[in-house]
């Protein structure tokens, strides 16, 4: 019998409110790369890498705190989490984080520190193992080369 080919480590990519409208939304802030688009980026690095990843988008609180709290248990060695604007006010999703042992990488496509006064304080950041913010698309492939060094 063939032997099964070994599974690779997950990480899991959540993303929060809006960012399935990534593409139309405020192109010039957000970049014109849809959700699939960088879904796609994710999953030719993870190859390289020796990783899977498992996107996922949610418009609600609830879902993003049940992804996190069930990382563990589906098997995620790492979590890039980008909680759109639910990282500005979520005491849920920072405990979420707080509560598991999965290493959880706070992601943003802008830098929140250059924008509105209500974008500058994390409750994510301050739970998380670190954060990438301001690269755009490119800000979920650095978290997934950190994610695969962790
Ligand atoms: C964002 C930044 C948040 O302030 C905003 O609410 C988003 C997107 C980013 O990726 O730059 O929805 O998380």
């Amino acid at each position: 019998m063939p032997e099964a080919p070994a599974s690779r480590p997950i990480v899991f990519v959540l993303n929060g409110p809006n960012l399935n409208m990534l593409g139309l939304r405020e192109p010039e802030i957000y970049g014109s790369d849809t959700l699939d688009d960088i879904a796609g980026m994710l999953e030719d690095r993870a190859r390289e890498l020796g990783l899977d990843v498992d996107t996922r988008q949610s418009n609600h609180e609830g879902h993003l705190v049940d992804w996190i709290q069930h990382a563990n248990a589906e098997g995620a060695k790492a979590v890039l989490l980008n909680a759109g604007a639910y990282t500005h006010t979520s005491v849920a999703i920072h405990d979420a984080i707080k509560a598991v042992t999965v290493p959880v990488i706070e992601v943003h496509l802008s830098n929140p520190h250059r924008r509105e006064a209500f974008r500058h304080v994390s409750l994510v950041g301050q739970a998380a193992k670190g954060t990438v913010a301001g690269f755009g698309a490119l800000s979920y492939l650095l978290a997934l080369d950190a994610a695969a060094k962790l």
